[in-house]
């Protein structure tokens, strides 16, 4: 869950560079969440961090998971696969939270289930599926552009 940024080469590093700072702004998120002292605060925090989730999973399953499995199907399909059916239970928790208000019962629950499912993911994606990205070279140069966009186009429509 710590994977090293600097040791990237030229022809991955944007774009994992860009996943792995969502990972830490969410992790960030999740921390924070857990010193938070009012209700405000709770439900400032679960807006900033379900909002960051959306576009980031939004931007992985439109460019980034497609381009690994079109590249190498066989590399890649079953850890996508997994990614997929992670991706969407955080969505349904997401989706809950969404309804929920900071004074509810289960409120607190659902957020840190949240945040643990989060941190599996962001391990297997970090300690699995960015290491073989790199082992195998994949060039993902021409990803940078859309997926910096739809990430922009999916937090207006959050905000
Ligand atoms: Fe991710
Ligand atoms: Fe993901």
């Amino acid at each position: 869950m710590s994977m090293n940024k600097s040791h990237i080469p030229s022809a991955q590093k944007k774009v994992i560079t860009m996943l792995i700072d969502d990972h830490r702004e969410a992790q960030k998120l999740f921390k924070e969440f857990k010193s938070a002292k009012d209700n405000n605060r709770k439900a400032e925090i679960v807006r900033q961090a379900c909002a960051a989730l959306t576009a980031h999973t939004g931007v992985e399953e439109k460019h980034f998971y497609p381009f690994l499995r079109g590249a190498d199907p066989k590399t890649f399909g079953s850890l996508l696969d997994e990614a997929k059916v992670e991706h969407a239970s955080a969505k349904e928790l997401i989706a809950q939270l969404e309804e929920m208000q900071p004074n509810e019962n289960l409120y607190d629950a659902y957020f840190t289930v949240l945040g643990e499912y989060t941190n599996h993911h962001i391990t297997e994606e970090e300690d699995e599926l960015f290491p073989k990205v790199i082992e195998k070279d994949l060039d993902l140069r021409e990803l940078e552009k859309p997926m910096q966009e739809t990430k922009e186009e999916l937090m207006a429509q959050k905000a």
